[in-house]
Formats: C-alpha cells, sequence, structure tokens
C-alpha cells in the first residue's frame, strides 16, 4: 500500500505511514505564474494499492481540486485501487436542496471524487445532519471514521476532570460524547439546540437548552464534531455556568475556529480546548494519524 498526502495534508500522510512501519510517497506540487498547479508523482504507481491523503480546511475548494487531479493521474497510470482519505470533508453541511436552485454539495463532492477514479474513500466524524452516513453519499465503500476514543483519552490524561460529565452540546453531539465518556468513564448527556437559519443567510444564531441535568460542582467535557463560529459551545458553556459547573473543558474533531471562535469560547468560561489535525490550527493536539491507519489495516 502506498501512501501519498496532498500539499494540504503531507505531515499527517507521513504520521500515518510511520503507523504503517513504512514511509509516504513522494509528491511533488507547484505552481504554474497563472496560479495552477503542476502535480508529479514519484513513485512506481502502476498495479499498486494507493491512499491519497488530502483534508478540506481553509483552502477547500484548491484542495479538493488538487485531489481530483492527483486521483484521475493515479488512474491513468495504472493504479489498481485508490483510496482517498480526507479528514475534514468541506461541502458536507449542504446535504439537502434546502431552497430551490441550491447545490446538494456533497452528493456533488462524491460524484466528483468517484468519476476521478476514487474506488473507496474514509473521512472522520462527518456530520451530515440530513443523511446520517456518508454510505449514503457514494456509490463506492464510504466509511466515517471517529477521532473521539483519541480525544476521549486527551481529555483524561491532560484535564483530568473530576466527577466528570460528558455533554453533547446538541442531540446530533450525544454519539460522540459517549464515546467520549466511556474514556473517561463518566456519564453523558445532550443538551438541545435550536439554529435559526434565515433564507438568504449563511450563519445562524443557536439556543441551548441544558433542561435540569445536574452540574453543581462537576466538570464538564463538551464533545462535538466541529467548532465553526464558537457560537454553539459558548451558548451551552454559558448554560453550565448557571448550572454550577466547575471546569469546563472542550474536545472537538474539526477545529474550524472561524475569526473570535476561541475568544468567544474563552468568554464563556471554557478553561481548555483541544481538537485534532483534521483541521489543523492552534488548537491541534491530537492527531488522527492512529484513526487513519488502523482503518487502512483492516
Ligand atoms: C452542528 O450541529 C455541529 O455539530 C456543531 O455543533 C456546529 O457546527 C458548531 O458550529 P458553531 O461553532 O458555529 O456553533
Amino acid at each position: 500500500m502506498l501512501i501519498l498526502g496532498g500539499s494540504a495534508s503531507q505531515p499527517l500522510a507521513e504520521k500515518v505511514a510511520k503507523e504503517l512501519g513504512q514511509e509516504a510517497g513522494q509528491l511533488e506540487v507547484k505552481r504554474f505564474p497563472d496560479g495552477e498547479k503542476y502535480l508529479r508523482i514519484h513513485d512506481n504507481v502502476k498495479d499498486q494499492d494507493v491512499v491519497a491523503i488530502q483534508s478540506l480546511y481553509r483552502t477547500p475548494d484548491e484542495n479538493i481540486f488538487e485531489l481530483l487531479l492527483l486521483t484521475d493521474t493515479l488512474r491513468d497510470l495504472g493504479a489498481r485501487s485508490i483510496t482517498a482519505v480526507i479528514p475534514y470533508l468541506a461541502y458536507a453541511r449542504q446535504d439537502s436542496r434546502f431552497y430551490p436552485g441550491e447545490a446538494v454539495s456533497s452528493a456533488s463532492v462524491a460524484r466528483l471524487l468517484e468519476s476521478a477514479g476514487t474506488t473507496s474513500f474514509f473521512t472522520i466524524d462527518c456530520h451530515l445532519h440530513r443523511l446520517g452516513d456518508v454510505a449514503k453519499v457514494f456509490k463506492i465503500p464510504a466509511h466515517n471514521l471517529t477521532a473521539m476514543h483519541e480525544l476521549g483519552k486527551y481529555a483524561r490524561e491532560h484535564f483530568k476532570p473530576r466527577n466528570p460529565i460528558v455533554i453533547g452540546p446538541d442531540e446530533e453531539a450525544e454519539q460522540w460524547a459517549t464515546v467520549v465518556a466511556k474514556e473517561l468513564d463518566s456519564e453523558h448527556v445532550a443538551f438541545r439546540k435550536v439554529r435559526v437559519r434565515k433564507e438568504g443567510m449563511t450563519s445562524s444564531k443557536v439556543e441551548v437548552d441544558a433542561g435540569d441535568i445536574e452540574l453543581k460542582g462537576r466538570d464538564v467535557v463538551f464533545a462535538d464534531d466541529i467548532i465553526s463560529t464558537g457560537g454553539t459551545i459558548a451558548e451551552a458553556a454559558n448554560a453550565c455556568k448557571k448550572g454550577g459547573a466547575k471546569r469546563i473543558f472542550v474536545v472537538c474533531t474539526h477545529p474550524v475556529l472561524a475569526e473570535g471562535a476561541l475568544k468567544r469560547i474563552k468568554a464563556a468560561g471554557v478553561l481548555k480546548v483541544i481538537g485534532t489535525d483534521t483541521y489543523p490550527g492552534p488548537i491541534s493536539k491530537v492527531t488522527v494519524a492512529p484513526v487513519i491507519a488502523a482503518a487502512l489495516k483492516s
């Protein structure tokens, strides 16, 4: 199996290869003066099973195009199978047509990857709100892995929470809270969230309901897939403070962190917030390399 990292995920690809006891392949990516990309694979890929890792963070359009170019080239050069690993799958949020004429971006991206020659697909903690499972978007075998075990271990070793309760800031996050709670040997619950998005807007306002969960004197660990504006976690943390929670920690898989998000979260009383390298940034303390390597091995 040959592991190749696109230019957005070379360090991660090297870590995955190391986990598998090998070295990553050599992919050269340069730019022509007009901005277009030049790509060259320095390994022999004929009849090889190739894994192309490319996360769609920060410059998703550029990253997806490079992955399509890479995949098409691998097919052209005779690779036997091409597994795309997209740790952060941008374009997943638009998984339905809410208003007439909108693109169903998740389906479009899946079709593009398939038509370029991808034969199987992995992503991590992908949140397809309406569809639930990436396997429903792709025709090729597609799997959604989770980083929550790794995040839970980090929380146990570094936060050392006392009398902890793991909370999913909304109902859909209960699946992640369950996994983190197992690592902390604690109970878990989910808050209820209402998101108000008006036609023509890409952002929305959230309201969180903590119900009558007993939080007094307890350490809270929030588990969520993504932090974007920080609005969800900030609202949820405010509710915990009102309920008498002691220390508040947050783990998330994809720390997108729009401008001001960290400040907003800290101002709401969160002590520490960490994420993974699916979306590299200042709080990406946990690597998903072991998660990807384990999936590729099985
Ligand atoms: C949505 O339901 C997700 O699980 C996250 O809670 C959400 O995307 C976080 O977004 P934000 O940080 O903008 O509230």
